[in-house]
């Protein structure tokens, strides 16, 4: 097992929720909820003190797309390229956060502190084109405004 995984962590979240097979979502949520995403050696762990097999676990964590397999930086940054916001310059807004951030679409940064990706629609089209970080949605954004989110959230990260 990887030294970044806790093994502690994960034998808690199952004490907690349990050991049975129709607890597969819950305890992958819960670690998802410790570790921002599901190690597979974490799902190797659980297979091991559980009913529930690598398989199962595995099957579930890539079904249901709320789960991350792949580590993500503390901030996501999510640009909505649903249709209203496609319409409104979304490319345009990738592009420039790509810029910014010196990563392509899907990536974290090399430091860990944000992850880039594109979503389908946030629901909150009439302030298209947006950007969300984390739980935060950021509206009627260009190019500039979105690259400028980056250096609020660094400024914000300096003095806080
Ligand atoms: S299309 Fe972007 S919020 Fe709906």
């Amino acid at each position: 097992m990887c030294n970044c995984i806790d093994i502690q962590k994960v034998d808690s979240i199952v004490e907690r929720i349990g050991k049975d097979p129709t607890k597969a979502i819950p305890v992958l949520q819960a670690v998802q909820k410790e570790f921002r995403y599901v190690p597979l050696e974490v799902i190797e762990r659980i297979a091991q003190t559980t009913e529930m097999t690598e398989s199962q676990l595995y099957g579930v964590a890539t079904f249901f797309t709320q789960f991350r397999l792949e580590p993500v930086g503390e901030k996501i940054i999510k640009v909505c390229h649903g249709t209203a916001c496609h319409v409104g310059g979304a490319e345009g807004l990738t592009e420039a956060l790509e810029a910014r951030l010196g990563i392509k679409d899907g990536e974290n940064t090399p430091d860990m502190k944000y992850t880039l990706e594109s979503v389908a629609c946030v629901g909150c089209c009439s302030l298209a084109p947006v950007v969300m970080v984390d739980e935060k949605t950021y509206g009627s954004l260009d190019r500039k405004k979105a690259a400028k989110i980056i250096d609020d959230l660094e400024k914000a990260g300096e003095t806080g």
